[in-house]
């Protein structure tokens, strides 16, 4: 279940030319379980139609603050009750600049004022009018009254112009939200997550390997700093950026990486085993070169150690996340390894389909844990990562 399942957000739409995003923003908020209500600018409705998001939403859009019929159903002071949170995206410079006054002089800027709840603010501008100190100030003044801001990317505008000031993509803006309601559900837990593929040499210069990316291990150590948790990453060889306010431990091999495991899970509370460890490694990989000599070669392989079958065996009251990529019976044969591994939940997932799992940046998956199984949709390994840390986090408070 995703963070914003049964969430009420208020969608706040001003007069960009990013404004058009706000239909997709509106449709993925909906997908992850949001209740969705629109408010636009009058600007806004220059650039969509509020026609479009009332059909997305199947709500009335608002847009009048002095409209009697509009109060009479559900006026300001309710909407800014009703919701969880505001999201402003796109954001105008202007309306950036009147938001940082306290003015309230149109139903956005008087539900902002009237809101208890949280204030998210994604900006969307030309270069040239981000960069303005006065922008930057206003900016500054949203960040002293903690409201969130969902900084713009960097990249070329519709304007023809290339820097800061481009609305990031709508599912980055759905994630981050995720992310704030995310927070704190595993704070002050200590979790290790171990990901990417390890290398078994065969010699100096090759080894076997796998296709594994280390991206769904690294999106759940991104979503559990967000969840307040400390995490420890320990991944094979990836090209991947370490989290912020993560300790990575770099490894190569599957001994390599069930050292460093037992180490860290030592005082952890959660293991995530997402690496894809290689099943066998060369019995004496050889410390010089191998020539190309012979037509054919062989190679002695012996199994490598079973990281969590170990680690859940020697730490009965760590929570035990596995994964199980299969290409058939998928259900059954990840059930078996829940088993066989003495698992909490195990992660299933299908490797033999191109568009999710190994080196995609989505995924699809089932969490079989002992009483259930669900079927978690195709979604952004990110995304993905949220709604699993959601489900560990229901798992331990149980
Ligand atoms: C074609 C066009 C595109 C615009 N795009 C932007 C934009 O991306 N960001 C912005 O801050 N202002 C933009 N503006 C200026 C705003 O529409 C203007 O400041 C307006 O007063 C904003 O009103 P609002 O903040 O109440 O929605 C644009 C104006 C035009 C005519």
């Amino acid at each position: 279940m995703s963070s914003l399942s049964q969430k009420r957000i208020i969608l706040g739409i001003t007069g960009g030319i990013a404004a058009y995003k706000s239909a997709e923003i509106a449709r993925r908020l909906q997908d992850e379980g949001a209740e969705v209500r629109v408010i636009m600018t009058d600007s806004a409705q220059e650039f969509i139609r509020p026609l479009t998001l009332q059909a997305l939403t199947g709500k009335p859009v608002h847009t009048d603050l002095l409209d009697p019929k509009a109060e009479a159903a559900m006026g300001h002071i309710e909407l800014a009750r009703w919701a969880d949170i505001v999201l402003i995206a796109p954001a105008t410079a202007n309306f950036i600049a009147v938001l940082s006054q306290g003015v309230a002089n149109d139903l956005l800027t008087t539900v902002c004022l009237a809101s208890s709840g949280s204030i998210v603010v994604a900006p969307a501008m030309n270069q040239a009018m981000w960069s303005q100190p006065v922008s930057l100030d206003n900016i500054e003044r949203l960040k002293q009254r903690n409201i969130t801001i969902f900084e713009p990317d960097d990249g070329i505008q519709a304007c023809g112009d290339t820097g800061p000031g481009r609305l990031q993509q709508p599912e980055a803006i759905v994630d981050q939200l995720c992310g704030i309601f995310d927070s704190g559900i595993l704070s002050g837990k200590r979790v290790v997550i171990t990901a990417g593929p390890t290398r078994e040499a065969i010699d100096p210069v090759r080894y076997i390997s796998n296709h594994s990316s280390g991206k769904m291990g690294f999106a759940l150590a991104s979503g559990m700093i967000d969840a307040g948790a400390a995490v420890t990453l320990i991944s094979g060889p990836v090209s991947l950026d370490s989290p912020d306010r993560c300790q990575l431990i770099p490894v190569v091999s599957a001994s390599e990486m069930l050292e460093a495991a037992t180490e860290a899970v030592k005082e952890a509370d959660i293991f995530i085993s997402s690496a894809a460890v290689a099943d066998y490694q060369v019995t004496e990989a050889s410390s010089q070169k191998i020539k190309k000599k012979s037509d054919k070669m062989s190679l002695n392989l012996s199994k490598t150690p079973d990281i969590v079958a170990i680690l859940s065996e020697n730490n009965p009251k760590m929570f035990v996340l596995g994964f199980a990529a299969e290409t058939e019976n998928i259900e059954s044969h990840a059930r078996d390894k829940l088993n066989r591994k003495n698992l909490d939940a195990i992660i299933a997932n299908d490797v033999s389909r191109d568009d999710i799992g190994f080196n995609s940046d989505n995924n699809e998956a089932l969490w079989i844990d002992a009483n259930s199984c669900q079927s978690l949709s195709k979604k952004s390994k990110t995304q993905l990562a949220r709604e699993i840390i959601v489900l560990i986090a229901e798992k331990i408070d149980n």
